[in-house]
């Protein structure tokens, strides 16, 4: 009998937070593996590509634009979030102002991109990021209260939350899976 024929599907994805909050080293831990501590602020956009075996028939491309904090300031989201079909909105959890920056990413992308009409032009499906819990656990910063945060996400049009590490590689490859499956389901 033939094989079926393989499927092949390119998702745009925006990661974007606030300064610092770990978006690049989100994308290098989940694209490469790696993680250092080094920082080195993102100027406008860089790009990393995923590509992940969905089904043994169905590939997606993970395209993901990873966009400075800065740009919160500049005049640029618009171009970059042409197009885009899912979100990550990161913040810091031992910097607690980094989460006011949350819901103003939010406000950002949904006036900003939309999908595409077949699919309804509603909102695109946004994952919150709750990054450097690996910070948590060693004393920094105030324990995060799950109930608040679900409903955070119900009220805000977050389509979920998940406390990430990139230096432990914890939680990233859960969120990014939540993230496709949310896409996959409005198709
Ligand atoms: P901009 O490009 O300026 O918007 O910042 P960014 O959000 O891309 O942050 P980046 O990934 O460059 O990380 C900023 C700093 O936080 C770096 O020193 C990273 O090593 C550190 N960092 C990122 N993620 C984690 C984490 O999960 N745990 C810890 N402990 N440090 C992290
Ligand atoms: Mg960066």
């Amino acid at each position: 009998m033939a094989e079926p024929p393989t499927r092949e599907y390119l998702y745009k994805i925006l990661v974007v937070g606030d300064l610092g909050t770990g978006k690049t080293s989100i994308i290098r831990r989940y694209v490469h593996n790696i993680f250092s501590t080094n920082y080195k602020s993102t100027i406008g956009v860089d790009f990393a590509l995923k590509v992940i075996q969905w089904a043994p028939e169905i590939i997606i491309r993970l395209q993901l634009w990873d966009i400075a904090g800065q740009e919160r300031f500049g005049n640029m989201t618009r171009v970059y979030y042409k197009e885009a079909l899912g979100a990550f909105v990161v913040y810091d959890v031992t910097r607690p102002q980094t989460f006011e920056g949350v819901a103003k990413w939010k406000q950002d992308l949904d006036s900003k991109v939309a999908l595409p009409d077949p699919w309804g032009g509603g909102n695109i499906p946004v994952v919150l990021l709750a990054n450097k819990s690996d910070l948590l656990q060693e004393g920094h910063g105030q324990p995060i209260n799950h109930e608040e945060m679900d409903q955070y996400c119900q009220e805000n049009g977050f389509s979920s939350w998940f406390e990430t590490s990139a230096k432990d590689n914890s939680n990233i490859d859960e969120a990014a899976r939540h993230l496709i499956q949310s896409i996959v389901a409005i198709e």
